[in-house]
């Protein structure tokens, strides 16, 4: 046996020993996949994706738009508050907004504040075009599927459809769950319960991958493993912490 191989087996050992012990995956072993060798056997049957913040980089529009309102309105906001809308739909992200204002607004005010920042956020969404995805994101999903994985979105946006087709992105996926077909808003399992549903897989069955502290509260409270990138990765509640998109690959394979 080589000492390049023997090096691998200490490393991957060494792995899941800390994996059992904080149960979360640390995922790269010296940097690159030992082609499946090593690593678990396939524990997962499908993918569900949020959209915003994983898959597109939207999130930073999201704040724009609301920044927007929010200085025409002359209410307080700044990343810190944009942070605590990550995942949330519109109008629970208007309500955080609007604790920082001196003034109460009506249901229809804030349904007309709404759909200002949509409008404003839209703007931003035409300007989107298939380069808008990294190309390791698109050669991700490629893989994924040659790997058998179904794959669906779960986002609570309702702009969803608009973003995958801007991106080209529709293709790629089985099926997918988004704000248009939800009634609660993450941390609520339900967008991701629906999207499970649409695949045909029970919960156990599937991984959640999300940007959000409260997508990855969604994952959980709906019986998901669940994979985190970016902000949530902070968070000490996933099964697994990646810091970038392809790094899946070495938990999905
Ligand atoms: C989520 C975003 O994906 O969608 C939230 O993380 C956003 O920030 C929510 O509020 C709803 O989006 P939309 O496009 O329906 O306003
Ligand atoms: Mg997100």
């Amino acid at each position: 046996m080589s000492s390049d191989l023997l090096e691998d087996i200490r490393q991957v050992l060494a792995f899941e020993k800390r994996q059992k012990r904080t149960n979360m995956t640390i995922i790269k072993v010296r940097g690159e996949s030992k082609e499946g060798t090593y690593m678990p056997e396939k524990k997962y049957k499908g993918v569900i994706f949020d959209l915003d913040g994983v898959l597109v980089f939207t999130d930073h529009y999201h704040y724009l738009a609301w920044k927007r309102l929010a200085d025409e309105e002359g209410i307080y906001f700044d990343e810190t508050i944009n942070d605590r809308l990550r995942g949330v739909s519109r109008m629970d992200s208007l309500e955080i907004i609007l604790e920082k204002s001196r003034r109460r607004y009506s249901f229809a005010e804030k349904a007309a504040l709404a759909e200002r920042k949509n409008n404003y956020y839209k703007e931003y969404l035409k300007t989107m075009s298939p380069s808008s995805v990294r190309k390791e994101t698109r050669a991700t999903l490629v893989e994924l599927r040659k790997r058998s994985y179904r794959l669906a979105i779960g986002s609570s946006s309702k702009n969803t459809k608009f973003i995958l087709n801007q991106t080209d992105l529709a293709s790629y996926f089985d099926a997918v769950s988004d704000g248009t077909n939800i009634t609660k808003s993450k941390p609520d399992p339900e967008v991701f319960l629906k999207a499970a549903d649409f695949i045909s897989l029970e919960p156990k069955d599937c991984v959640v991958m999300e940007d959000a502290f409260a997508g990855i509260d969604a994952g959980y409270n709906g019986g998901f493993d669940t994979i985190a990138i970016g902000e949530a990765t902070k968070y000490d509640r996933p099964t697994y912490k990646v810091m970038q998109f392809e790094d899946i690959l070495e938990i999905l394979k």
